[in-house]
This record gives structure tokens, sequence and C-alpha cells, in this order.
């Protein structure tokens, strides 16, 4: 069974909503020429207005980075799966590395905040990954798959056929050092492998698993080539058009000479 490859960019904490038309504009005609391919964009969620608008019949989708759990309340500086539907979010990352460091999502959040994008019928792309000292101590495939059964536990499996996983390792992550792609080919596998054994053999057949941590034009095609890896999480290089577009470029190829 093919999947698209689906490539998204999350423009982290950069792009408020003067430059973030100033990219949308650029992106637009940048990645015109490239129909075969899922395209995401998540801008910080003060500039999704611009950049919704701007979108607007290209087929390149609008993501939030992270969203609360609930859907209002006194939870100042937080915004809801809701809110992000209303700016023209369809889609939402979930459980990104930056939140669970940096922000405290737990796993149990995580999966919370799953089921919250599903409430707001927002399509999630839920990040999961293992910390440098994790893979050095053997535990790379425990800790995604802890993260993984932990997310996923209340979700039915209708649910579970709409997602995008993101295996984005943490040391791969703005460091410039990207897991290799028998590395991450590996992970991947051992990702579909734990879908497999979960649940009907469509989920694993059709679930995308990107992969994130320092991709850019000069290693997408390794990566992407890989027969589980069905897209990319993009950070850095998605911040400007040329850039992701050499991704984008890369992803059409493999996709036109594979099975992907
Ligand atoms: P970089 O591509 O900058 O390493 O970031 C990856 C990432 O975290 C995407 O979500």
């Amino acid at each position: 069974m093919s999947r698209r490859l689906f490539i998204a960019g999350n423009w982290k904490m950069h792009k408020g909503p003067r430059d973030a038309d100033a990219l949308a504009v650029e992106l637009k005609r940048a990645l015109v020429d490239h129909p075969s391919v899922d395209l995401a964009v998540a801008p910080p969620a003060i500039s999704i207005p611009a950049v919704v608008a701007r979108l607007q019949h290209t087929g390149i989708a609008v993501a939030g980075q992270d969203l609360h759990d609930q859907v209002s309340g006194a939870f100042t500086g937080a915004i809801s799966g809701e809110m992000l539907a209303q700016a023209g979010a369809t889609h939402v990352l979930v459980g990104h590395s930056e939140r669970r460091a940096l922000f405290g999502d737990t796993d149990q959040i995580v999966a919370a905040k799953l089921q919250a994008a599903f409430r707001a019928g927002l399509l999630p792309i839920l990040c999961v990954g293992e910390t440098l000292s994790e893979r050095d101590a053997g535990q790379a495939e425990a800790v995604v798959a802890r993260q993984l059964s932990t997310a996923l536990s209340s979700l039915s499996i209708d649910q579970v056929l709409t997602l995008t996983i993101a295996y984005e390792p943490v040391w791969a992550i703005g460091t410039g050092r990207t897991a290799s792609p028998a590395q991450a080919q590996e992970m991947h596998a051992s990702i579909r492998g734990w879908l497999a054994s979960r649940y009907p053999r469509e989920v694993p057949a059709t679930v995308r698993i990107q992969y994130g941590g320092s991709v850019k034009g000069s290693n997408a095609a390794g990566l992407l080539s890989q027969p589980d890896i069905d897209g990319a999480l993009v950070g850095g290089a998605a911040l400007t058009a040329d850039s992701f577009q050499a991704i984008v470029a890369a992803a059409a190829q493999v996709g036109a000479s594979s099975g992907h």
C-alpha cells in the first residue's frame, strides 16, 4: 500500500504575522509544482490567520504547534484546538519534544491534548522521540513505545487511522546531527511494528510516520527513500522558501520513483 509523502514545516517561535505572510507568499510560488506531495506549515498561533488567508486554495495545510486540552476557560496564555480550527488550521502538532522538555508536557498531558485535537476536528501530528541519554542507554525503542502507548490509549481505531506520527529523536533536533537513513528506518519500522501488533492491518499500512531532526535538501532524499519513512517534519529548513522547496522537490522525486 502506498502512502503519499507528507512534508510539514514547523516554524517554532519564528515569524510574526507580517513575516509569516511574506514567507507564505514565497512558499505559494515555490511549491505550486509539487501536487504529488502533501504539505503543511505550522506557524506561531498568532500568525495562523495571515497564513491561512495567503495559502487559500493552494492545498498547503496550516497547523497549530500546540493546543490546550480544554475548550476554553481560565488558562492565561493558552489556545484551544477549537480556537485553532476557528482561525483556519486543519492540523496540529501534539507532544513536540520542545513542549515535553521545556513546558512540562507529560505523556498523560500529550494524550489529553491528542483527544482535544480530535474533539476540535483537527488532524494531529503526534511527535515522539528519545533523548541522547535514552538512546545511549539502549532505551530508544522502549521510550517511543511508552510515548505511543500512553498517547494512543483512549483513541478509537478510526482516530488512529487519521493520525500522523512524527519520529523526532531529540538529539537530532536543531543540532545538524541527523539520524542516518538506516537509524531512522530502524525506528520507523519499530513504530510500524508496534502499530501492527495492536491494531488491524489497515492501521500500520495507512498511518504515515514522518522523520524530523535536521532534515534539509541535501539529506531528504536518503531519508525519504526508506520504506517506512513517509515524510518529514522540518524545523530550521522550513524557514525559507528555498530550503523548504528543496526538501519538497526531493520528496516529489522519491515519490515518483518509489512506492510512496
Ligand atoms: P530541525 O529541523 O531544526 O532540526 O527541527 C526539527 C523539529 O523539531 C521539527 O519539529
